[in-house]
């Protein structure tokens, strides 16, 4: 069992605007009020687009000392800019190992940073560059690409935050992703990672947090409704396409 380096995310209330975004997304409100704990080293966030997930990862990102443009910690990938506004806000509660990654020189602050939008660019940036891995990822297809970069950078103890890593692979590609992630997460790292996917929710050990209206909830993985979905989809493709395209 591993540990964890961030133990609590929380936002110091009193100088909130509810009713400005992001706090109008009601993960985010969930978040203001209850704050968000860690337990378990792996942690997943699930939920419709536009549920919050990305705000939330990106915020916890920047708060750890993350580049919101991915890269690792410590290193600036391309042009930078602010904290976002949640980032700005968010306040971390970390575990001794945690308040020592954070206290020492930023460079010491072990992580990773995965950006949805941006992780194509960013692979492409950093091939062959001295502290990230060897190959040119250009050359290599989207999901090979990401397969080497997660190689090299989810190796050594540090916070790992991961936004769709599953988007460019393919099954048997996220299944080695979660065998990657599963031995991260024994490492003494933490992984807290947006997804669509229920392969890589179902990773041995992890908590799976599902965004929705109601906020914030902890869902065991076979009541998630991604499961739900996939299964009545795989089960009966035409009966679920019958009433869409009706
Ligand atoms: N900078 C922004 N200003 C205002 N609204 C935003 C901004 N960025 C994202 N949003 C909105 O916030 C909501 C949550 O977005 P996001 O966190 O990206 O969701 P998810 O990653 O779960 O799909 C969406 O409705 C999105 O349109
Ligand atoms: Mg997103």
């Amino acid at each position: 069992m591993g540990r964890v380096l961030v133990r609590r995310a929380y936002l110091e209330s009193a100088d909130l605007d509810l009713e400005q975004w992001p706090y109008t997304i009601p993960a985010v409100t969930d978040l203001a009020e209850q704050g968000l704990g860690f337990t378990r080293p792996i942690t997943f966030l699930v939920g419709e687009n536009g549920s919050g997930k990305s705000t939330v990862v990106e915020a916890l990102a920047e708060a750890y000392g993350l580049d919101p443009y991915g890269g690792k910690a410590g290193t600036k990938y391309a042009t930078s800019r602010g904290k976002s506004v949640l980032g700005e806000a968010l306040r971390l509660k970390t575990s001794l190992a945690g308040q020592n990654m954070m206290k020492g020189p930023r460079k010491s602050r072990r992580g990773f940073f995965l950006r949805a939008e941006t992780a194509m660019g960013l692979l492409a940036a950093l091939s062959d560059k001295p502290g990230y891995w060897s190959g040119n990822t250009d050359e290599m297809s989207h999901g090979e690409g990401f397969l080497t970069a997660f190689d090299a950078m989810l190796a050594r103890p540090g916070f790992y935050v991961l936004d769709e890593p599953e988007s460019a692979l393919s099954f048997s590609s996220s299944l080695r992703l979660v065998e990657r992630l599963h031995r991260l997460g024994r490492s003494g790292a933490q992984v807290v990672c947006a997804t669509h996917s229920p392969v890589l929710a179902a990773t041995p050990g992890a908590t799976i947090l599902e965004f929705g209206a109601n906020g914030i909830s902890e869902v065991a993985w076979e009541d998630l409704l991604i499961v739900e979905h996939w299964r009545r989809y795989l089960n009966d493709p035409q009966s679920v396409l019958r009433h869409l395209l009706d």
